[in-house]
């Protein structure tokens, strides 16, 4: 199962991935994973996972700590918040939207790769 946003895009075996267990991932709940240099956050939905950036688009503010209301993680830092499906920011302008990244779902195993899907939007303060 790829993830919903861009199911068009077929990863290519030379993009990096990370592959890990569905069940070591906690539901609805910031969880860190890197792939290579790059650190990420996955959100869990039932059989769903979502990858996103794991700094703040605004002053680089780490994530993980960030508040998950349904969909929205809002940054602990300023307030800002991200809908993590789409890394779309929902409640201010002063900041682009949060890259997200590719993910598959195939029986319990959740790969990852180090493929953006979505190009972060918005202002570059
Ligand atoms: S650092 Fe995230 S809102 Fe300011």
């Amino acid at each position: 199962m790829t993830h919903p946003v861009d199911s068009a895009v077929a990863p290519s075996a030379q993009v990096p991935s990370v592959t890990l267990k569905l069940d070591d991932i906690p539901e609805r709940t910031p969880h860190p994973v890197t792939i290579g240099r790059r650190a990420l956050l996955l959100f869990r939905y039932g059989d769903w996972v979502y990858a996103t950036a794991a700094r703040c688009t605004h002053q680089g503010v780490e994530l993980a700590d960030g508040e998950l209301s349904g969909s929205l993680l809002r940054c602990p830092w300023h307030g800002v918040k991200f809908d993590i499906r789409t890394g779309a920011r929902v409640n201010q302008p002063n900041c682009r939207d949060l890259r997200t990244f590719r993910t598959e779902v195939e029986d319990d195993q959740v790969t990852v790769y180090d493929q953006a899907i979505s190009a972060p939007k918005g202002a570059t303060s």
